[in-house]
């Protein structure tokens, strides 16, 4: 069994290789059973997620340590491996790094969301939230639109963070900008990206102009939102799994306001993927692409990785 460390992980998930990888394995037959949790000791901080995914050729799962104690102790508090086997013998294949294959395969899945749904002459792009997965956003979105010629980054929890995201972004040669006035980077960008833990809404409905098209990767838990709910009842709005419908701030509140109905949500991740090409636009709409994660882009990201190995 081969074991792929962070640095290996990330070689073999170049962007232009993982989202069309992405693309033609959610548009496939695949088994995604629902993550399960468990808690660890009586306090219940320390948590095991195990998440699987099959389809015709692999099986895997993702184990993931979660103890927040872990930082008196110095050490991180997620501890992540992914487990790939073959899925007609059950022959495990390989172990990679769980921490750089979610980080990698979230904005992926972001930036596969934009190529499907997002205009394609966009030339604004902001970034809001700068932290482990927000720092990865700009090079996905280089892969699906190479013509995006600005990059505002912002972050109101941590403005230090969105300078130095934005200096990192510049010195490689991209036209970037940390950003505090809010509501004048939204007006400007044609594509807006969250990756943020908050709670509150970051970005509110009225600053989002017709033709915007919006990936929000950070919410997983029903109190959490980035944007404000009733911004989804003038969207047109997209969820890679229907969990979102219950896990994602932003989508649960706006369902229990009335703001948008089951109905309303126009189409999934995978619906979206089987299509020959993405879907056209109307002029002036709003596109919302809520992504909380599946463990099916897991297992088609260790499976890009394990096919990428170098020769045995
Ligand atoms: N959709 C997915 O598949 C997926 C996968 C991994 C992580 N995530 C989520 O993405 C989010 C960001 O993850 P990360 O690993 O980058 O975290 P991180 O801790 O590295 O960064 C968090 C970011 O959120 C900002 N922030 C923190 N508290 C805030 C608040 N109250 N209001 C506004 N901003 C706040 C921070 O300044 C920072 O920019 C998390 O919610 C995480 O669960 C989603």
């Amino acid at each position: 069994m081969q074991y792929f460390d962070a640095t290996q992980t990330a070689d073999r998930l170049d962007y232009p290789v993982l989202i069309p990888a992405l693309r033609s394995g959610m548009a496939a037959e695949a088994s995604v059973p629902p993550r399960q949790h468990y808690s660890l000791d009586p306090g219940g901080e320390a948590t095991l997620l195990v998440m699987p995914a099959w389809n015709r050729e692999f099986l895997g799962v993702k184990l993931v340590d979660v103890f927040p104690g872990n930082a008196r102790h110095g050490l991180p508090a997620l501890s992540s491996v992914y487990v790939l086997a073959d899925g007609t013998t059950g022959q495990h294949l390989a172990l990679v790094d769980g921490g750089e294959l979610t980080r990698r395969r979230t904005v992926a899945t972001a930036a596969l969301g934009t190529s499907l749904l997002a205009p394609e002459d966009a030339r604004v792009h902001l970034i809001v939230g700068t932290g482990h997965i927000g720092g990865a956003v700009y090079d996905a979105y280089r892969a699906v639109r190479p013509g995006i010629a600005t990059t505002l980054v912002a972050d109101p929890h941590n403005p230090a963070g969105a300078e130095a995201l934005a200096e990192r972004l510049t010195r490689r040669g991209a036209d970037a900008a940390a950003v505090e006035d809010l509501p004048s980077a939204v007006g400007r960008a044609d594509i807006v990206t969250t990756a943020t833990l908050a709670r509150e809404p970051v970005l509110r409905d009225e600053w989002i102009r017709p033709g915007t098209h919006l990936d929000l990767i950070g919410s997983f838990r029903p109190e959490m939102h980035e944007v404000e709910p009733s911004l989804l009842g003038r969207a047109m709005v997209f969820v890679d799994n229907d969990v979102a419908r219950t896990e994602a701030g932003e989508i649960a509140t706006a369902l229990a306001r009335r703001v948008l109905t089951e109905g309303d949500i126009a189409a999934t991740l995978p619906e979206l993927c089987a299509r020959p090409a993405p879907r056209p636009r109307t002029d002036g709409e709003i596109t919302v692409f809520k992504t909380v994660g599946t463990g099916l882009t897991d297992l088609i990201a260790a499976v890009t990785v394990f096919a990428g190995r170098d020769p045995a």
